[in-house]
């Protein structure tokens, strides 16, 4: 799926979160979104997935215009093969078990009990869930909260995943874990869209970097000329590591 941003702005009351916005998304992209707390950043990635509104300004995908005018049916739709994990995964959890996670959206879909616990059990693998299975969802640590939304997702086979700060407050090991699923769905060929405080994760998983600064583009381009910018870094406050999780 091709997305493209013309002159978007958002705002929540009085607060301009983002300003004059044109950004061009082409399929199978590798992006990193960073900049400074509070720049915007989940406010973009949120109009992106369809699931914050536009204040003014159009999306395109695959060239069919979404505006504020356009029906939220409409919206959906087009929408609906783009996923987002939310900054705080506590949003999106919601059901008992690990296992009902994976199977709620296969049931929505109105997938048989039979094939939706398959897809659930291969999506579990994957994300080395196995020994989880049957954990209520509020008792695990972030990270495994992290990988229990973002599989709930994959089980839909999204074209383009939208992961809002995956990596806050994880350890190394987690870390890692990450970067290995986002560049696998990345070689399968989907779009992967990373919001993200650490430069480390950013060039190991997107080839392209965004940085966001007081609601506006102030770079995009590719992460390895950006990220090795050590003005471009300073600046919009870019580090090493990652402690930033709010
Ligand atoms: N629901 C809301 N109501 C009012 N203001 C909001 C809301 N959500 C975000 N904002 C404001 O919009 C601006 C951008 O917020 P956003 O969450 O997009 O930033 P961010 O770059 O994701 O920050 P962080 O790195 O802390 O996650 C901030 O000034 C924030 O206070
Ligand atoms: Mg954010």
């Amino acid at each position: 799926m091709n997305i493209k941003l013309i002159n978007i702005q958002k705002r929540y009351d009085e607060t301009v979160a983002l300003r004059d916005i044109n950004l061009e998304i082409k399929a199978g992209e590798s992006i990193s979104v960073m900049g400074p707390s509070g720049s915007g950043k989940s406010s973009l990635v949120n109009l992106i997935a369809g699931t914050r509104k536009i204040t003014e300004g159009e999306v395109e995908y695959n060239g069919n215009i979404v505006d504020n005018k356009t029906k939220k049916k409409v919206i959906k739709k087009e929408a609906s093969t783009i996923k987002i994990t939310f900054q705080n995964p506590n949003l999106q959890i919601f059901t008992k078990t690990v296992f009902d996670e994976f199977m709620f959206p296969l049931r929505n879909l109105g997938k048989h009990e039979d094939e939706a616990s398959m897809i659930a059990n291969v999506f579990i693998d994957k994300l080395g869930l196995t020994h989880l299975k049957d954990r209520q969802p509020h008792t695990l640590s972030s990270g495994e909260k992290r990988k229990v939304v973002l599989g709930s997702l994959l089980v839909m086979d999204p074209e383009v995943i939208i992961v809002d700060e995956p990596t806050a407050f994880l350890d190394e090991k987690s870390v890692e874990e990450f970067k290995d699923i986002l560049n696998g769905l990345n070689k399968e060929g989907k779009t992967i869209i990373v919001v993200t405080h650490d430069v480390d994760f950013a060039k190991a998983v997107s080839t392209r970097t965004i940085i966001i600064n007081d609601g506006s583009i102030v770079e995009d381009g590719s992460t390895e000329n950006i990220l090795s910018d050590e003005k471009i870094l300073i600046e919009n406050k870019l580090k090493y590591g990652d402690n930033n999780g709010n």
